[in-house]
C-alpha cells in the first residue's frame, strides 16, 4: 500500500489535501492523472448504469425491461429530510476520548484483550489503586504486535518478557466490552489504566449555517448521502418525465460525513463521491430485481478488470442490516491495506422496502413493539418527525392500482471505486531495456476504459521530421477526443517505463521509417508486442481497440 500511495503522489493521482499548510485529515485532492482516472469510473458507471441502457429491451438476467434517468440534486436540503430518513436519530458512531493523550476514537475501531503478569501491577489513573489485571487496547493495523507492546509498557516489562504475558479470552472490540470494565483500559497510546471517557453518541452529519444570521435555527446539514435527493425528487420525475415502473433514478455527486477515524487513504475520507441507484419497482417483484442488481453490480467491477479472487459479494447477517433494510448485500475488495482474507466495502446492494418514500409522506417509520415498521410516535401520540404530507404513492395504470413502490438501492462510492482499480491495476515485472539488462518495471494495469492516458506519441529522435510528424499524429487523437501525452524526453524504454508507471496502454513511436513510408509503430503496455500501422489509421486503430474492449 505504501508504494501504491507513493505513486499516486509521485504521479499526480492523490494528493494529501492543503497539503502545503500540514494536510487537513479526511480530505483528498486528486491531481491530473487521478481527475481523469476517477471521471472515467464515473463516466463508465454513468454509461454503463444509464446513458447506454436499452429500456426496450430485458436484459437477459433481468426480470422484466425497465428505464433508468439520472437528477442531480443539491447537497444541502430541508432540515426535515434528514430527520425522516433516519439520518438525524440514527446516523452515529459511538466514540470515547482518552484524558491522558488526548486523543479521540471511534469504539469499534479499538481492539482489546485481557492480560495479567504473574505478580505484577498496573497504575490505575487518577487513583492510588493498581490492577493485576487490564485490557490492552490498539488501533494499529498490526494490533497483534501493539497489543503486546501494550501490555508490555504498561506492566514495565522488557520485550524478552513477551511470552511471559498471560492472555485472558480472545482480541476483541471495545464496542462489546461493558463501560463497567472501563477502568480496567489501557486506551490507545495510553500508560495507565482507566483514562477512556464514558462513550458517547457522535452524529456524522456535517453542520452547516444558511444565511446571514447564523442562528442554530438556521443549521443545516451538508448531504450524507446522495440518495435523499432521488426519494425527495421521487414525485417530480414520475410527474415530469413519463417514467413507469420499474425505473431507476441515478445520481453521481459529493457527500460527507464527519467519520471520526477516517483512515486507510483515501478509503474512509469526509468528503466523497457516491454513485446510487434508486430502482423503484412493484413490491411483489423486488426480490427478483434485488438479485438482478446485486448480480449486476457485482459483474461491473469484474468487466472493469478487477479479480475475481479479490472480490467478493457478500450478504448481510440479519443483525447488521440497517433499520430499514429488508436485505443487503456489500460488494467487497481485498484492499491490500488490510489484513489477509479480509475485505473493505466498495458498494451496498440494499432492499430498502418502501421505507423511504412512506418516511417522506407519513413521518420517520421505526419498528415498533411487534416488530413492524410504523409512523415512530412520542409520548403524546404525534409523529416524532413529521412527513411532507404529499401523496407519494404510484399509480400502476396497467394493474389500476395505487401503491407505495419498493426501493433496491445499489450505492457506489466513486473513490473507493477508483482506489480499488487503482490497487487492483498495481504491479511489479522485469523487462529487457535497449541494451538487453533486465529492468524493474511497474506497471498500472488499468482497464483500457479507465486508464487516464489513452495514448502516449514518441517521435524517437528530436530531430529529422519526427517531432513535428509525431506532433501532427498527437493533434489527430486529441482532436478525437482521446486524452494523450507527448514525449520526447529521454531514451525510449525510459519514455515507456514512464507510461507503463501510470497505465498507458498504448504508446506510438515516430522513427525513421515513418519518414520514408508514413508508419509508425503502436505498442501494447501489457502484451509489450509492437505492430506498425500506417499514419492515416492511428486514430481508428486507438479507437477500434478501446472500444473492443
Ligand atoms: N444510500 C446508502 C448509503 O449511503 P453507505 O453504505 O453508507 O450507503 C455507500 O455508502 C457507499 O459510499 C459505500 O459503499 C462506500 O463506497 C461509499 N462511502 C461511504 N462512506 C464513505 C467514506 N467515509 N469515504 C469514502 N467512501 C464512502
Amino acid at each position: 500500500m505504501e508504494k501504491i500511495v507513493a505513486l499516486c503522489k509521485r504521479r499526480g493521482f492523490i494528493f494529501q489535501n492543503s497539503e502545503i499548510y500540514g494536510g487537513q485529515n479526511g480530505f483528498w485532492d486528486y491531481g491530473p492523472l487521478g481527475t481523469e482516472l476517477k471521471r472515467n469510473v464515473r463516466d463508465s458507471w454513468y454509461h454503463d448504469m444509464v446513458a447506454a441502457h436499452n429500456e426496450l429491451v430485458a436484459p437477459e438476467s433481468a426480470p422484466s425491461k425497465y428505464q433508468m434517468v439520472g437528477v442531480e440534486t443539491s447537497l444541502i436540503m430541508h432540515p426535515q429530510v434528514w430527520k425522516c430518513s433516519g439520518h438525524y436519530d440514527l446516523f452515529h458512531d459511538m466514540m470515547v476520548d482518552c484524558r491522558e493523550t488526548k486523543s479521540r476514537f471511534r469504539l469499534d475501531q479499538i481492539r482489546c484483550r485481557t492480560v495479567r503478569f504473574e505478580g505484577e501491577t498496573v497504575k490505575q489513573d487518577g487513583t492510588e489503586a493498581t490492577l493485576d489485571r487490564v485490557m490492552v487496547t490498539s488501533t494499529a493495523e498490526d494490533f497483534e504486535q501493539d497489543l503486546t507492546d501494550q501490555a508490555l509498557k504498561a506492566f514495565g516489562k522488557k520485550k524478552k518478557y513477551a511470552d511471559r504475558l498471560q492472555w485472558e479470552g480472545d482480541v476483541s472490540t471495545l464496542d462489546k466490552v461493558d463501560v463497567e470494565q472501563f477502568a480496567n483500559v489501557v486506551a490507545p497510546g495510553a500508560t495507565k489504566a482507566g483514562t477512556l471517557t464514558a462513550p458517547r453518541e457522535f452524529n456524522l452529519m456535517m453542520k452547516t449555517i444558511i444565511g446571514a444570521l447564523g442562528t442554530d435555527d438556521d443549521a443545516a446539514f451538508l448531504r450524507p448521502e446522495t440518495a435523499q435527493g432521488i426519494f425527495v425528487n421521487f414525485k417530480n420525475v414520475v410527474d415530469s418525465s413519463r417514467v413507469k415502473l420499474p425505473f431507476g433514478i441515478c445520481q453521481v455527486g459529493k457527500s460527507f460525513r464527519n467519520e471520526i477515524t477516517p483512515r486507510n487513504f483515501t478509503f474512509r475520507s469526509r468528503e466523497f463521491e457516491q454513485m446510487e441507484i434508486e430502482f423503484f419497482c412493484r413490491p411483489d417483484e423486488s426480490a427478483g430485481w434485488y438479485k438482478y442488481w446485486r448480480d449486476r453490480r457485482y459483474q461491473w467491477y469484474l468487466d472493469l478488470g478487477v479479480s475475481q479472487d479479490r472480490l467478493i459479494l457478500r450478504d448481510h447477517h440479519a443483525e447488521e442490516l440497517a433499520h430499514y433494510s429488508v436485505g443487503t448485500a456489500d460488494i467487497e475488495y481485498a484492499f491490500p491495506f488490510l489484513d489477509e482474507g479480509e475485505f473493505g466495502e466498495l458498494e451496498g446492494v440494499a432492499h430498502r422496502g418502501d421505507f423511504d418514500l412512506r418516511s417522506h409522506m407519513e413521518g420517520k417509520l421505526a419498528r415498533n413493539a411487534d416488530g413492524d415498521l410504523a409512523v415512530e410516535l412520542n409520548d403524546d401520540g404525534k409523529p416524532k418527525h413529521r412527513g411532507s404530507g404529499k401523496d407519494l404513492t404510484y399509480f400502476d395504470d396497467q394493474a389500476k392500482e395505487r401503491f407505495l413502490p419498493h426501493v433496491i438501492e445499489p450505492s457506489a462510492g466513486a473513490d473507493r471505486a477508483t482506489l480499488a482499480f487503482i490497487c487492483e491495476a498495481y504491479h511489479e515485472d522485469q523487462q529487457p531495456d535497449e541494451k538487453g539488462k533486465m529492468q524493474e518495471r511497474v506497471v498500472m494495469q488499468f482497464h483500457p476504459r479507465l486508464a487516464p492516458v489513452k495514448a502516449a506519441v514518441f517521435p524517437l529522435i528530436k530531430k529529422e521530421g519526427m517531432p513535428e510528424k509525431a506532433a501532427e499524429v498527437f493533434g489527430a487523437l486529441k482532436a478525437a477526443g482521446l486524452s494523450c501525452q507527448y514525449d520526447q524526453q529521454g531514451a525510449i524504454g525510459r519514455r515507456y517505463r514512464r507510461q507503463d508507471e501510470i497505465g498507458t496502454p498504448y504508446c506510438i513511436t515516430i522513427d525513421g521509417d515513418t519518414m520514408q513510408d508514413d508508419t509508425v509503430t503502436i505498442r501494447d503496455r501489457d502484451s509489450l508486442e509492437q505492430t506498425r500501422i500506417s499514419v492515416q489509421d492511428v486514430v481508428a486503430e486507438v479507437t477500434g481497440r478501446l472500444g473492443s474492449v
